[in-house]
């Protein structure tokens, strides 16, 4: 029997070259732009996205499905709630069935096994879109957003601001990727995992100072306090996290024309205040915007090559 090709999988940014990653990159401009200029760009005429959704949304659903349509495919929303997922089909019957019918499956879900094992009976390429583990379509669009304002990245300092979480893991290995350093500030007992954080240890510290983290940075980065699942344990992370605010006079310590970035959804008084996410410094809007045009760079790179 013909062997099937193993379909290309972005469960980790580690599953991109760091070319690759900077390739990515310069493809979303020319996408942003031409999109812009309003002139068509259907690339993936016909071919069809599954959106598995187990949490909440709001940029990586729109972004997703409004991507699939410019490019001149469809985008299929699927909540947990509403499939026989929920209902406790196996995922790995189900990645069996949906990958028979689609050509690409993006989850967003709890335990990054579960995506891993959903990969690993899928036929076609399979898109981590957020999972306890890693975030790393934020980070596309993230690193999108510092080159279109300050050029490569390369040699920065960025500064990590708070629970050592999937987005912080997702920096950590942007860092390795892009030879960025990552001073990570983050209370005792919400650093990020070993297994991530070791392979990138030249380049990426904790310190349990936000002032030492922020000095001379070119980007500061924060997250919630409490991501999603974690919603019963926000009072106490309210507390544990009180000095780990993204505000002016944490800004202040960083370089004059340092950047902020936030994935959102945002907490205004809580992780960040209003004057720095509303402020000059901040690019959030743009970062958001990105989503868009990084996945579409994405999906024509795990669909057309
Ligand atoms: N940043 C991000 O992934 O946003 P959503 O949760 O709204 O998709
Ligand atoms: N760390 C957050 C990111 C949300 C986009 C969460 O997992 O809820």
């Amino acid at each position: 029997m013909k062997q099937r090709k193993m379909p290309r999988h972005f469960l980790s940014l580690l599953d991109l070259s760091p070319a690759e990653f900077r390739e990515l990159i310069q493809r979303a401009g020319e996408l942003k732009t031409t999109l812009h200029a309003g002139k068509p760009h259907a690339t993936l005429t016909g071919r069809t996205l599954a959106m598995i959704f187990e949490k909440s949304s709001t940029r990586t659903r729109v972004s997703f499905e409004t991507g699939m349509t410019q490019l001149g495919g469809h985008a299929l929303f699927l909540s947990s709630r509403d499939t026989q997922l929920g209902r406790g089909e196996p995922i790995e019957d189900s990645a069996r069935v949906l990958s028979r019918m689609v050509d690409c499956i993006m989850i967003r879900t709890f335990e990054h096994e579960t995506l891993v094992r959903f990969a690993a009976h899928s036929r076609v390429p399979v898109i981590n879109a957020l999972t306890d583990l890693l975030h790393p379509c934020q980070l596309l669009a993230d690193m999108q957003t510092y080159f279109e304002h300050r050029g490569d990245i390369a040699g920065k300092r960025v500064a990590w601001i708070g629970d050592g979480n999937n987005m912080c893991h997702s920096y950590i290995n942007a860092a390795r990727l892009l030879d960025f350093s990552l001073n990570i500030a983050c209370p005792r007992g919400y650093e990020p995992e070993n297994e991530v954080l070791q392979p990138a240890a030249d380049r990426c510290s904790i310190v349990s100072d936000p002032a030492t983290a922020a000095a001379g940075a070119d980007l500061i980065v924060t997250d919630v306090w409490a991501s999603m699942g974690q919603e019963q344990e926000q009072r106490k992370r309210a507390r544990d996290f009180g000095a780990y605010q993204v505000n002016e006079q944490l800004m202040a310590l960083a370089n004059p024309d340092a950047l902020f970035m936030h994935c959102l959804p945002a907490h205004r008084g809580e992780e960040v205040s209003a004057a720095v996410i509303d402020g000059e410094q901040s690019v959030v809007w743009e970062e958001a915007e990105n989503r868009l045009h990084a996945q579409k760079a994405l999906l024509e790179m795990l669909l057309l090559r």
